[in-house]
């Protein structure tokens, strides 16, 4: 199963072309609902009215240079580490999920577009590279529902709970697992069964509601949490901080209490 491509055993049913048409949609349907979010949230305005307000209080005038330095140390750090995170169990299980729904997404469409004809052969890295993309998704986004969710984790709420916040991270779960449970069921190669089938169509619909619930999922933090990055360091190299006070000029003495207990309560 983990060498096989899927699609292509799909395409000896279903024409390539469909295939290649649904990947399209779902691009279509991303750029439209981040569209529509960002003209009903008036985000970026904000942002760049923001960013223009700041500038005036730029107490140094950063340089191509020094903008390429900074951007590219955001794009290292902030941006490939997720660093915003801190350290510990919340980075790794994004980080984990992070990176599984990227190389899970290339290896779709590079095995879509490019090796999808049954008589085409397709090298065995890129069902790897989708099954252990799909598999590292399920883990990261599972260990961040199930454990680290803020009302879980910090309020007390069941992990049962589910409400309109989970959307995104539900989808991308759902859309995952069903992948590879489809990939499983084809590979076994029960022919008339139905199973296998019934999980594609799973699979078809939690990618309707992953790429087309955009606008009411939080799946567009991954194009605005970067913009947001550089600007943040592009400020504080700039020395205009986003209209925000200094540092205080004196030791962090916050008591022994901060150290008790991790901090939590959000
Ligand atoms: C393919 C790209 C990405 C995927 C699949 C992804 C996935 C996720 C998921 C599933 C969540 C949990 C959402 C929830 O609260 O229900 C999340 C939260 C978050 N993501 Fe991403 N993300 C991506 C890119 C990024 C990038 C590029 C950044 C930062 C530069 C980022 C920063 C964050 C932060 C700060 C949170 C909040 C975490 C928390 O509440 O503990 N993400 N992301």
């Amino acid at each position: 199963m983990i060498t096989t491509n899927p699609f292509s055993i799909l395409a000896e049913t279903v024409p390539p072309i469909l295939m290649q048409w649904f990947v399209i949609t779902m691009a279509i349907l991303v750029i439209v609902g981040t569209l529509v979010d960002i003209i009903h949230k008036k985000n970026v305005k904000y942002f760049f009215e923001n960013a223009k307000k700041a500038k005036l209080s730029a107490t140094k005038t950063l340089n191509t240079t020094e903008r390429i330095s900074v951007i590219s140390k955001t794009i290292v750090s902030d941006i490939a580490t997720t660093s915003e995170l801190g350290v510990g169990q919340r980075r790794a299980a994004h980080l984990l999920g992070m990176y599984g729904t990227i190389i899970f997404w290339i290896g779709s469409v590079i095995m879509i577009f490019c090796y999808v004809d049954p008589s085409s052969n397709t090298p065995s890295v890129w069902p790897m590279v989708w099954h252990m993309g799909a598999i590292m998704t399920v883990l990261g986004g599972s260990w961040f529902w199930f454990f680290l969710r803020v009302d879980v984790y910090s309020e007390a709420q069941p992990w049962y709970r589910i409400i309109k916040a989970d959307l995104f991270v539900l989808a991308l779960i759902a859309s995952s697992l069903f992948g590879l449970i489809w990939s499983f069921l084809q590979s076994l190669n029960l022919s008339d069964r139905w199973d296998d089938k019934v999980f594609l169509v799973f699979y078809i619909v939690s990618n309707l509601v992953l790429f087309g619930g955009v606008y009411w999922s939080k799946f567009a933090h991954m194009f605005y949490k970067p913009g947001a990055a550089i600007q943040k360091n592009l400020a504080e190299a700039d020395g205009s901080r986003d209209n925000l006070p200094p540092p205080a000029d004196a030791p962090e003495q916050f008591g022994p209490g901060i150290k008790r207990e991790e901090p939590k309560h959000y």
